[in-house]
């Protein structure tokens, strides 16, 4: 099958930083501190027994099922004490055989966790046969308890869940006197059966994302990953700006269609990498210990060394970041699941259908320690041939061009106040014709936008007063034209969060705070929309309004 395949990507990326940060070490502490992730401490000595669990979420819309029951079973239970540098936990995954139905309309992975005491948010990946299927955050634990879980569609993942597979999770977590939270974990994965009311397999009919249509999910999916054993997570750990991680890959001969599908996620000194300060501001004012590298970071891949596409990450806020209270019980977008990227990498596909290996590779633009980043590429297999043959037509990578505006006055005063403001802005095009006609078409547009405003200050003794108003938005718009018709969905999701804390240490011992937030899904098949409050301490929704339609 031939196919011709203009992509264009643009990045628009503005910011404002202003500073008026203090004079002393100590307070230059906490301007780092601030950002950061850090647990909440709750007196231990409150009677908890009689206080239930709180249960935290994301605001996500639900997984369109079909009325059918599902086939489910639990993969792993496990209790992650201290599992930092440790292997990663294996259990053995097989399809459900015993299913009355083995053509599924689709497949759900379970996350149900639970954890009491005080513990920092960790980054967790499940991957199958070392294929990425979830990037999530932990929930920060209170003293009275905790519990939450994440679902997620992994039917685009089906190929791979049809053979027996080892199932990896790895979560990183520290135990001791101080961070006493383990995470009681189980993963547990269903399947649906397909129905008449919901039409037949979603596999069949193109109803999931990725699709040309006539088998819209991959044949193969194969993974970019570290491969076991190994004491970490499977993803490569991307450290500096010159850091380049890579895979070699084989694919077969009879690919027409290939996707590849990246997982990122952000730490330590890049945690907060969109509030990273310029080098010349940090030199100008002698700053020690806090992370620079400017606001700006794009995750650069390549074949072979030929670009093939870069990923502006979402600003996923973890669960302890900013302030734990802005995000308990209704978490960060993106903080449960985050978000994954693809990239259409089938115009390259003539330089890696000779039966030879080929070579991945990741790295970030001014990256510093430590970027978690792996992909697993999606192909589809043309079942009526051998082998299939293409040709590159046109390529064109124009170089990056950046431009920081830096303004800022010394430093000066007893506040640290923070302003950020930065809006990502991008749309990509796929489009796939034969000479007679057009395969695929699909169009998104994204808008990331994140405001921040903070002010903090130093009581002394390592204690911080802080107070924090934060906007997370998205808003994307998805077209795609396939032999299907026409489908066009939208989703605007923002949320505003308000918070005040006092800091002692690494620990938040108090504070307040409140989050607001709308999600508005609108697509051909079906809308969602949900308008939900949490207000100061009590655990209590306010303005609630959840409806889901599924238009006939
Ligand atoms: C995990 O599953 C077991 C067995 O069904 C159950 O007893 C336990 O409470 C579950 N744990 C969580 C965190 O849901
Ligand atoms: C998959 O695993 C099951 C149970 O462990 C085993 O009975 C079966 O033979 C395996 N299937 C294959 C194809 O290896
Ligand atoms: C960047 O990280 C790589 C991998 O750890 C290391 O080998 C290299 O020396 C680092 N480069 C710089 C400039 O620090
Ligand atoms: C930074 O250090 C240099 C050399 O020690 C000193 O001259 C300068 O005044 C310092 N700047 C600030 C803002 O403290
Ligand atoms: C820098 O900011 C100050 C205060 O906001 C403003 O007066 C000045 O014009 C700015 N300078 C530049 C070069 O933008
Ligand atoms: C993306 O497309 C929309 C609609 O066509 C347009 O308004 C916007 O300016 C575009 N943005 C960029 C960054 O190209
Ligand atoms: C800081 O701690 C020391 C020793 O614990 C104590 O003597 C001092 O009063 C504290 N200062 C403040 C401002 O709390
Ligand atoms: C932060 O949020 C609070 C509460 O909504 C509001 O009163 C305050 O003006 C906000 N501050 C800034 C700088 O946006």
């Amino acid at each position: 099958m031939a196919s011709t395949l203009y992509s264009l990507l643009f990045l628009l990326s503005t910011l404002t930083l202003l500073h008026q940060p203090p004079l002393s070490a100590a307070n230059l502490h906490s301007t780092a501190a601030l950002f950061r992730s850090q647990p909440f401490s709750e007196p231990t000595s409150l009677p908890t027994a009689d206080i239930p669990p709180t249960t935290f979420f994301e605001v996500t819309k639900p997984i369109p099922l079909p009325k059918t029951k599902p086939c489910s079973y639990l993969v792993l239970e496990h209790d992650f004490a201290y599992t930092y540098g440790k292997s990663p936990v294996l259990a053995d995954y097989k399809p459900p055989t015993d299913c009355p139905s083995q053509n599924f309309a689709r497949i759900v992975l379970e996350w149900t966790a639970a954890c009491k005491g005080r513990q920092f948010d960790r980054i967790f990946g499940v991957w199958l046969g070392g294929v990425e299927i979830l990037r999530s955050c932990t929930a920060e634990p209170r003293a009275t308890g905790i519990v939450w879980t994440v679902k997620k569609d992994i039917t685009r993942y089906y190929s791979l869940l049809m053979s027996n597979q080892t199932l990896a999770v790895y979560l990183g977590n520290l135990v001791d006197s101080t961070y006493t939270g383990v995470y009681h974990v189980n993963v547990s994965i269903h399947f649906y059966p397909a129905d008449r009311s919901y039409g037949h397999s979603a596999v069949e009919y193109g109803e999931l994302d990725n699709g040309y249509g006539f088998g819209s999910v991959a044949d193969l999916i194969l993974p970019i990953s570290r491969t076991l054993p190994l004491n970490d997570g499977l993803w490569f750990e991307i450290e500096n700006s010159t850091d380049v991680e890579s895979k070699e890959f084989l694919i077969p001969q009879n690919v027409y269609r290939a996707v590849l599908e990246v997982y990122v996620s952000f730490h330590e000194n890049d945690e907060f990498w969109f509030g990273n300060y310029p080098n010349e501001y940090i030199s100008a004012n002698n700053l020690t210990g806090v992370p620079g590298n400017g606001p700006f970071r794009e995750v650069v891949v390549s074949l072979d060394g030929l670009v093939v596409g870069a990923v502006w990450p979402f600003t996923v806020i973890y669960t302890g970041g900013v302030n734990p209270l802005l995000w308990r019980p209704i978490t960060a977008i993106g903080s449960f699941d985050l978000p994954s990227y693809d990239i259409e990498i089938t115009p390259l596909l003539s330089k890696i259908l000779d039966g030879k290996s080929h070579k991945l590779a990741f790295s970030v633009t001014n990256a510093l320690n430590v970027w978690y980043i792996d992909a697993n590429l999606h192909l589809w297999l043309d079942k009526g041939s051998d082998r299939t043959q293409g040709n590159l037509l046109e390529y064109s990578d124009s170089p990056l061009s950046l431009s920081l505006l830096s303004n800022f006055t010394g430093l000066d005063g007893l506040f640290i106040t923070n302003i950020l403001n930065q809006v990502i802005h991008f749309n990509g095009t796929v489009d796939a014709k034969t000479p007679s006609s057009s395969i695929l078409s699909t169009n998104s547009l994204k808008k990331f936008t994140l405001d921040f405003y903070s002010d903090s200050i130093d009581k002394g003794n390592g204690t911080y007063d802080s107070v924090a108003n934060v906007t997370l938005g998205i808003d994307a718009t998805r077209q795609k034209t396939s032999k299907f018709g026409t489908s066009t969905s939208r989703l605007k999701n923002l949320q505003n969060g308000q918070g005040n804390m006092l800091v002692k240490g690494n620990l938040v011992v108090s504070g307040l705070g409140s989050t607001q937030q709308e999600y508005h899904y609108i697509s051909d098949k079906s809308c969602y929309f949900r308008n939900i409050c949490f207000l100061l301490t009590k655990l209590k929704t306010c303005d609630f309004l959840d409806a889901l339609k599924i238009f006939d």
